[in-house]
């Protein structure tokens, strides 16, 4: 059974995929059961972050990560901030070379936010 907001990979083509309504079924991608990519709340490197950070202004949201690579080999894939009650998201994607920095004018609501590092994976700010 998945969950709203889940997010699951298949290890062989490297599809991601987001679940928007629940079911009970498993997903299945390349004919195996996807992954189900649990985020890491904590950064346990020292030079590089991967927990987004969700800066509360006047104008809005702004969620950003700082001191992490954005190369070609190594970089923030995408970025989601969500409320707390997971009814409204927001993504933004990047590619090398861009700031993994997303802003939300008159948005005061997120709480939570993800983000997705093409080496390391998921990781989640609460
Ligand atoms: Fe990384």
């Amino acid at each position: 059974m998945t969950k709203k907001l889940e997010l699951y990979k298949c290890n062989i083509c490297g599809n991601i995929v987001e679940v928007l309504v629940s079911g009970i079924g498993d997903l299945v991608c390349c004919g195996e059961k996807m992954e189900h990519l649990t985020p890491k709340n904590t950064d346990d490197m020292t030079t590089e972050k991967h927990t987004p950070e969700i800066d509360n202004y006047n104008e809005g949201t702004v969620i950003r990560i700082t001191n992490h690579p954005m190369e070609n080999e190594h970089y923030i894939m995408f970025l989601q901030g969500q409320t707390e009650d997971k009814n409204e998201l927001h993504i933004k994607f990047f590619y090398p070379n861009e700031t993994p920095e997303m802003s939300l004018a008159d948005i005061h609501n997120i709480r939570e936010s993800i983000s997705y590092c093409n080496i390391h994976g998921l990781y989640e700010k609460k």
